[in-house]
């Protein structure tokens, strides 16, 4: 036991296997990204889009570490294989009054099937100013 439970707090944040999922365990799930380019792929159950995203040649941007900027939302084109929002992400999501979106940040896998268009990438040009 780790103090203050630690390392059982690092393993929900992260994505701990639900008894009788295999952890090494992916899923089939489609990106479409801003230029509507479709980019098959694959995650891991229990990763959030944005960590799938990671398998993109310029992953889901990202603007904050706490899940409050608005910056990752994604438009859902399938929800099959997406995990219901949890109250946190609904009373996030609340305000902006769209209908079939949802935080990349937050948003896990949970199924195979899921389909997203990605609204804003990371971009080198952003990052280097041009
Ligand atoms: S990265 Fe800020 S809300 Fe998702």
């Amino acid at each position: 036991m780790t103090p203050f439970g630690i390392r059982s707090k690092l393993r929900d944040f992260f994505g701990r296997p639900v008894t009788g999922e295999r952890p090494d365990e992916t899923v089939p799930l489609t990106f479409v990204l801003p230029n509507g380019a479709e980019f098959p792929t694959r995650s891991e159950l229990r990763y959030t889009l944005v960590m799938a995203s990671q398998l993109l040649e310029t992953p889901i941007a990202t603007g904050c570490p706490d899940g409050h900027c608005g910056g990752c939302v994604v438009d859902i084109l399938d929800s099959t294989g997406l995990a219901a929002p949890s109250a946190a992400e609904s009373k996030l999501l609340d305000p902006k009054g769209e209908k079939n979106i949802r935080l990349a940040c937050h948003a896990r896998v949970s199924g195979p099937g899921a389909k997203v268009k990605v609204r804003q990438v990371w971009s080198m040009d952003a990052v280097k100013g041009d």
